[in-house]
């Protein structure tokens, strides 16, 4: 068989090469051909997916856009490391901090690559990353597959080789991208010469697509990220508009019927976290309970400097999370909705389930949890339950057929059911 058979070669050596070559070639390596064939096999379609094995859990960290927009600088960040470690954030989860609009200066360099603003981060990105990786962290940054950014800086279209090994260079583990100025771009084309780009850039990196569900990316973009923006932004309140942005439970409403294209790898996003960006404690309770409940991605939006006691206990709760984080990677659904009342369930590993009552309305509201009437738990068994915020153990299924809780205006009851044996 000749060379570039074997090989399977897209492009025919024969054409560069004197027959003769060829014969010696062929006869010399052909015990390097199967290593050789193995090789391309593997680098051929590697070069054109995302990371795999990343984000099998739902990403948690802390974004500097929902407090801060583009006023940010290298102490901010590197204080906001410092507390991520400092309060035991970072031991309950939140992993990535990532920089996002804001952080470049408003032209590339002659060379065309990306320069950060002189003023903010004096030193440049990678000693900020190499800072917070010096903390145990991870490093992200924000751009745009647009031409801009939303403020005017310069996105990557048509940059995304030489700013994907940049961003390699500067140790960034985690690029959101966003959606600006994209003029008449292909979403799904533009996405993935981006993710082409990271994959050959060569450095594991978490891919968040921020094109604000516009394209409808839970149907195509699996393979091309790990995470995926479903509505515009979010807003610090519950259920306000703004022209782009909403508030957290308009968000909630439109995730209803994502659960099944969510999965290790694979996240539906409904935005950062608004915990502790003036919410009241109930609703930055509820908004938080029904993100793990969604397995969003859960990343901190608030000045971690100024957090109350309140805050931290919300962001901090650890069997909240352990919900959001369960290794099943199930996103919940919503198994009642009746006026104001919504109930919803999310499946955990080892037969367990979550169940998160809502109150909607601006009244407290009664709900019953009657045990026969979730047709999703196993008959055969009797589970135990514990009251996640009250941090209670309730007895079991077996001990009263209902339970009732009253639940105060946009607050939840956050429940776990474990079978017992
Ligand atoms: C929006 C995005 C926000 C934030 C902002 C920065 O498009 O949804 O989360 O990144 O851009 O300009």
């Amino acid at each position: 068989m000749f060379l570039p058979e074997l090989l399977n070669l897209s492009e025919d050596i024969s054409t560069f090469l004197p027959p003769r070559e060829i014969i010696n070639l062929t006869i010399m390596n052909f015990r390097l051909i199967p290593a050789i064939s193995a090789t391309i096999a593997l680098c051929a379609p590697l070069s054109a997916q995302k990371f795999d094995n990343l984000a099998q859990t739902p990403p948690m960290g802390w974004n500097s856009w929902n407090i801060f927009h583009v006023n940010i600088d290298e102490q901010k960040i590197m204080a906001m490391a410092d507390i991520i470690v400092a309060t035991g954030m970072k031991d309950a989860g939140y992993e990535y901090l990532v920089v996002d609009d804001g952080w470049e200066a408003m032209s590339r360099d002659e060379e065309g690559n990306l320069v950060p603003d002189p003023a903010k981060f004096p030193r440049g990105m990678k000693i900020v990353a190499d800072y917070v990786h010096s903390k145990g962290l991870k490093f992200g940054i924000h751009n745009c597959a647009g031409n801009k950014t939303c403020n005017g800086m310069p996105g990557g279209r048509g940059h995304e080789y030489q700013d994907a090994r940049l961003y390699a260079s500067w140790g960034v583990d985690y690029l959101k991208y966003d959606w600006c100025e994209h003029g008449t771009a292909d979403a799904r084309e533009t996405y993935k010469t981006m993710r082409d780009a990271l994959h050959a850039a060569g450095r594991p990196c978490v891919f968040s697509l921020c094109e604000w569900g516009e394209n409808k990316p839970w149907l195509w973009a699996r393979d091309t990220g790990h995470l995926w923006r479903t509505t515009g932004d979010i807003r610090a309140c519950r259920t306000c508009t703004g022209e782009w942005d909403m508030g957290w439970e308009i968000i909630l409403e439109k995730q209803a019927d994502l659960a099944p294209y969510a999965g290790p790898g694979r996240w539906n996003d409904p935005d950062m976290l608004e915990v502790g960006n003036g919410l009241p404690e109930n609703e930055a309770r509820a908004h938080f309970s029904l993100w793990c409940m969604l397995a969003a991605p859960l990343m901190a939006g608030n000045d971690l400097r100024t957090m109350t006691p309140q805050t931290l206990k919300i962001l901090t709760n650890r069997e909240a999370i352990a919900i959001d984080q369960d290794v099943l990677g199930r996103q919940g659904t919503r198994f009642a909705n009746q006026p104001g009342h919504q109930t919803w369930i999310k499946e955990l590993a080892n037969g367990r389930w979550a169940i998160c009552y809502y109150n909607s309305t601006t009244e407290t509201g009664q709900f019953v949890a009657t045990w026969e009437n979730m047709y999703f738990m196993d008959r055969s068994k009797t589970y135990a339950i514990r009251d996640i915020w009250a941090a209670k153990d309730l007895g079991t299924t077996a001990t009263a057929a209902s339970v009732e809780f009253d639940i105060p205006p946009a607050d939840v009851v956050l429940l776990v059911l474990t079978p017992t044996k």
